[in-house]
């Protein structure tokens, strides 16, 4: 089966696993910083911990205006190579050291690489703004009053990532900051159900209320809480290569993508941070079809839930399906 042409959103994706090693070494090289490891070895896959903190040093890389459109257009050239018709990716300001306390000019930058990228023919890309699970309710605030004020026509959704397991509980502490977006007419989606047990899929739905959720893979060990995401309907962006890289799971064949596909529960193929992660789109399709032996029909539909349970505008989501 062709995955290239497959019409289908990414909708769990991080701007700061997309830099390349060619493109971090160029960025280090311009900042004057020697490479931690060789070109070759570059990135740190042991445990989410170590893979966040790579992250967070090769986004701090990032200094100018230019660098930053550069790296939205090189998103969107990464998507339109992958086939995707829309993306929503995920910004972590906390990641970004010479940007997260210039928000609007990060947003700026951004949206000029994704708005030249779209006059070139690639697919439009919306930006979920995330907060760093370990933030403060009133930073969470803070944000998202900058965001509402700000009303930025790039910026879809408000998100939270990062571990965890590090972290402790966020679901009551964010709950204020969520309260607001939604008031706001921003979407919201949320990583839970990754370095969390269940528990932390339940905090997302109660109460960040949330409309999707990132990961949400180890909601398997809870029939009940299944049992609710099929009721109503909450989409799961799935990350297969990186819940395994990450240790989550042993291989494609013991991930519970498949179980949580046969419960009902709508679920989409996504590739998380492919740069570090050494995956593609395409790839992920063909890894989840050839280990659960999907059949034409059920990639398609697995497809279609990633544009149905995306952030894209009514019109386009049309269009795609
Ligand atoms: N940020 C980038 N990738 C992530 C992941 N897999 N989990 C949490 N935060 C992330
Ligand atoms: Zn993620």
């Amino acid at each position: 089966m062709d995955f290239l042409s497959l019409p289908k959103a990414e909708i769990h994706i991080h701007l700061e696993g997309c830099f390349d090693p060619e493109d971090i070494e160029a960025l280090a090289k311009d900042a004057g910083v020697p490479l931690p490891r060789s070109r070759e070895n570059l990135y740190d896959t042991s445990g989410l911990s170590n893979f966040l903190a790579f992250l967070d040093w090769t986004c701090g890389l990032v200094r100018f205006r230019e660098q930053l459109a550069g790296a939205a257009y090189a998103f969107s050239r990464r998507m339109h190579l992958s086939g995707v018709r829309y993306a929503d990716v995920i910004v972590n300001p906390t990641h970004w050291t010479h940007w997260h306390h210039r928000i609007p000019d990060m947003i700026d930058a951004l949206d000029g690489g994704f708005a030249e990228a779209e006059e070139d023919g690639f697919a439009p890309a919306k930006l979920c703004i995330s907060l760093l699970r370990k933030q403060t309710s009133e930073q969470a605030i803070e944000l998202v009053e900058l965001l509402t004020a700000l009303k930025h026509p790039r910026v879809v959704a408000l998100s939270v990532d990062g571990n965890e397991a590090a972290a402790g509980r966020t679901g009551p502490r964010f709950a204020e900051a969520y309260r607001r977006a939604a008031q706001a007419g921003l979407r919201r989606t949320a990583h839970a159900g990754e370095s969390s047990g269940p528990e932390g899929v339940r905090d997302a739905l109660d109460f960040l209320r949330v409309e999707r959720i990132d990961h949400g893979v180890r909601v398997i060990e809870d029939a009940e809480l299944v049992k609710r995401l099929v009721d109503e309907q909450i989409a799961l962006g799935i990350t297969p290569t990186s819940n395994i890289t990450l240790g989550l799971y042993g291989g494609y064949d013991s991930h519970p993508f498949e179980a949580l596909r046969k419960a009902g529960v709508p679920v989409s193929v996504n590739t998380d941070d492919p740069s570090p992660l050494s995956i593609s789109l395409p790839q992920e399709y063909a890894n989840m079809a050839n280990a659960n032996g999907w059949d034409k029909e059920t990639v398609r539909a697995v497809a279609r839930t990633s544009i149905t349970a995306s952030f894209a505008e009514p019109e386009l989501k049309a269009s795609m399906l």
